[in-house]
């Protein structure tokens, strides 16, 4: 995807020359190292040198979707919102804020079920389920799942981001967003930019702790902050993670292949070319795997110890949060408002008559 089809996609008045950037994430777990390489930092370092315009969200309303459990959410949006702040967001930068769920309903009317059908974790959920004799193929999936997308085109849409930074399994959802925005643009008037997913080739998805992927629905993460716990400092809790990183079984000494191994994988996502350089070279002349792991543990550390501090400081104060969401969410509301209201316009929704 290109920046010309940004062009000759119609914007609405407002959205100007410099780029809109905005992401979203889900609030379904405590923050991880995958969370931290995959979306916080880039994100952060993305607006630190430019003008962009910043829009970044606690996507609560998804989260929802497979999470019932209330104090998961509460506990999550907290951690998440505590995570950013103390990585260095600056809430005065950017608009920082909570999700709102009220265009989703009028774009719903603008995009295809057959369109839904075919979103790639709905199409997951089904293959599931049709694997199983005497089950409905749409078991277990509520509305909000088959609706995802929707919401998503919602959250883009309302702020007519032009960039959308995610990883590589949201790009579809991206381009349902487009195709959705395509179909109100024509069916009504041209009031939402097309916008453009931005996928950071360079930063791999991460192993987790037992080597399949890094997720908070296989419980194999490196979070980024530990739980509170006043026995065990969060730093002696990162530490004991990264020790439980599973290895081969080859021995000191051993030369040993950097390309298949978790520890490496991990340490290029916080290393400088020549410390990763560096590290290739110990692979090869056999260091071990304690070693190697205590080499990631202090690399990793350096980066995130200061931010230990602050993090803390907003979860024991979660005022503080309160109050730079509320912030964010009349800055949000400023730019959605007129946004909404042309959409509630274009599509018949307005008084019958001026009253005075
Ligand atoms: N679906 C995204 C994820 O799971 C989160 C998200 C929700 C999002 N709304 C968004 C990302 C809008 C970018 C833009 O990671």
């Amino acid at each position: 995807m290109s920046n010309n089809q940004n062009s000759d996609s119609q914007t609405s008045g407002d959205s100007a020359a410099t780029k809109r950037i905005l992401t979203g994430i889900k609030p379904t777990g405590i923050p991880h190292l995958g969370n931290y390489v995959g979306a916080i930092r880039p994100a952060i370092q993305s607006i630190q040198n430019s003008d962009d315009e910043a829009f970044f969200f606690l996507a609560d309303y998804h989260g929802i979707i497979g999470c019932y459990d209330p104090a998961i959410i509460h506990e999550s949006t907290k951690a998440i919102a505590a995570t950013w702040i103390a990585c260095g967001l600056d809430p005065e930068r950017v608009t920082f804020y909570r999700q709102s769920d009220v265009l989703a309903w009028i774009l719903n009317c603008s995009c295809a079920k057959g369109l839904m059908n075919r979103a790639h974790a709905y199409k997951a959920a089904v293959d599931i389920n049709m694997e199983k004799s005497d089950v409905d193929p749409d078991q277990g999936i509520n509305m909000g799942l088959f609706g995802y997308p929707v919401l998503m085109a919602a959250d883009i849409l309302m702020f007519n981001a032009t960039h959308v930074p995610v990883g590589r399994d949201q790009v579809q959802h991206i381009e349902m967003a487009r195709d959705i925005a395509g179909t109100f643009n024509h069916r009504y008037k041209p009031l939402f930019t097309l916008p453009d997913a931005v996928v950071d080739k360079d930063i791999p998805l991460l192993t987790g702790l037992d080597g399949r992927k890094m997720s908070k629905s296989y419980n194999n993460t490196i979070p980024l902050f530990g739980d509170p716990n006043p026995q065990v400092s969060s730093e002696k809790q990162m530490h004991k993670a990264i020790m439980r990183i599973v290895t081969n079984s080859q021995l000191p000494d051993e030369p040993k292949d950097p390309d298949d191994s978790a520890i490496f994988e991990i340490y290029k996502a916080f290393a400088t070319p020549d410390e990763i350089a560096d590290m290739r070279a110990k692979y090869a002349a056999g260091i071990g795997w304690g070693n190697a792991k205590q080499t990631l543990f202090d690399k990793i550390n350096a980066e995130i110890a200061p931010f230990r501090a602050r993090y803390e400081e907003l979860m024991a104060n979660p005022k503080e949060l309160e109050e730079i969401l509320q912030m964010g969410a009349d800055k949000a509301r400023r730019h959605s408002r007129k946004q909404l209201d042309k959409t509630r316009r274009a599509i018949g929704i307005r008084p019958l008559a001026k009253l005075k």
